[in-house]
């Protein structure tokens, strides 16, 4: 979206401000079984929270104590919660929100309130690329459940890039595989052998769920997901090509073949009691077997601009 398109902007934004209106329920990445599966096998972190074992890995590994990011920048932030943890956490001194959805940056600015934070933290509506030319501006440029919008991302990356000073970091923990999710067969069927394992019942309609499941998922229609919000995986199958160019030195995480979001996303909400845990325990294995066998639609890197 180098190109201003309006068009597309708004139906982008508009899509997600209806998102930030309606309750949102739990994700796979707010499942708390999950997310503490996700950091302790894939950062060996007791973190709660999901993406905190890769902060925690950067700042083990990369911030000298009592040091912090002075200038970071990230884009399509949503509300930016997650990005606003590390302000509070005391690793980054300030950062610029970019987002496309007004509602989601209202909420953000109350909840940068809340955290007694919001002198340290600006919230911009509008294209990043086109606002921010200046080169060498930041130290730490982040992408969360992000980069994938882009709709050209090698261009992303080498904006990125553009952005930081010399041996600053660029930060991504995103969706990375096939454009507008259309999963190869064996994922699907993969995704499709661990819904088997959970009971039935999860998947029916009842007082508290009243939208039932399809046990069994297929591919979407790739004019569905590009109808609904044009910039959904619009080029993420680029994205771990391009980064090996951008940014040789790194350090990064394949996590996911895709699996467990496609297995576990719409029925997170109702499998919160601990007696699900060995089937979403069944699921990660699958999906992390998928992962060792070359397939890949999640992954984070931590990478630094020589
Ligand atoms: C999947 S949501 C992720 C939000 C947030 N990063 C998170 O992880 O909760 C994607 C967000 O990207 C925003 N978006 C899409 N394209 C954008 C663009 N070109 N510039 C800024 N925001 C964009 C959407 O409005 C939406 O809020």
């Amino acid at each position: 979206m180098n190109e201003q398109n309006p068009n597309v902007e708004n139906k982008v934004g508009n899509y997600w401000d209806q998102r930030a209106a309606a309750a949102r329920p739990i994700s796979w990445m707010g499942h708390p079984f999950i997310s503490k599966t996700f950091n302790k096998r894939i950062y060996n972190s007791s973190a709660p929270n999901w993406g905190l074992g890769l902060f925690e890995i950067l700042k083990r590994k990369h911030l000298k104590q009592g040091k912090k990011f002075k200038k970071a920048i990230a884009v399509a932030c949503g509300n930016g919660r997650k990005e606003m943890r590390l302000v509070k956490k005391g690793m980054v001194e300030h950062i610029t929100l970019y987002e496309l959805a007004k509602n989601r940056i209202e909420e953000g600015k109350i909840l940068a309130k809340n955290m007694g934070i919001e002198n340290k933290v600006e919230f911009v509506y509008g294209n990043a690329f086109e606002m921010e030319k200046e080169k060498g501006k930041y130290d730490l440029v982040i992408w969360l459940n992000a980069i994938h919008h882009m709709m050209d991302t090698p261009m992303a990356i080498e904006w990125s890039k553009d952005m930081l000073i010399s041996g600053g970091f660029f930060v991504m923990d995103d969706y990375v595989g096939p454009n507008r999710f259309q999963w190869p067969r064996i994922v699907m069927e993969t995704c499709n052998k661990a819904r088997a394992k959970f009971p039935k019942s999860i998947f029916n309609r009842s007082e508290q769920f009243p939208k039932k499941r399809h046990q069994v998922l297929r591919v979407v229609d790739q004019n569905l997901v590009s109808g609904v919000d044009p910039s959904e995986a619009a080029d993420s199958a680029r994205l771990l090509e391009a980064l090996s160019f951008a940014f040789p030195n790194r350090q990064e995480f394949l996590y996911s073949s895709g699996v467990s979001t496609l297995a576990l996303n719409d029925i997170s909400s109702r499998i919160l009691d601990k007696r699900y845990e060995p089937f979403i325990e069944h699921t990660i294995n699958l999906d992390l077997d998928l992962v060792g066998k070359g397939h890949i639609g999640f992954a984070s890197t931590i990478a630094i601009k020589d």
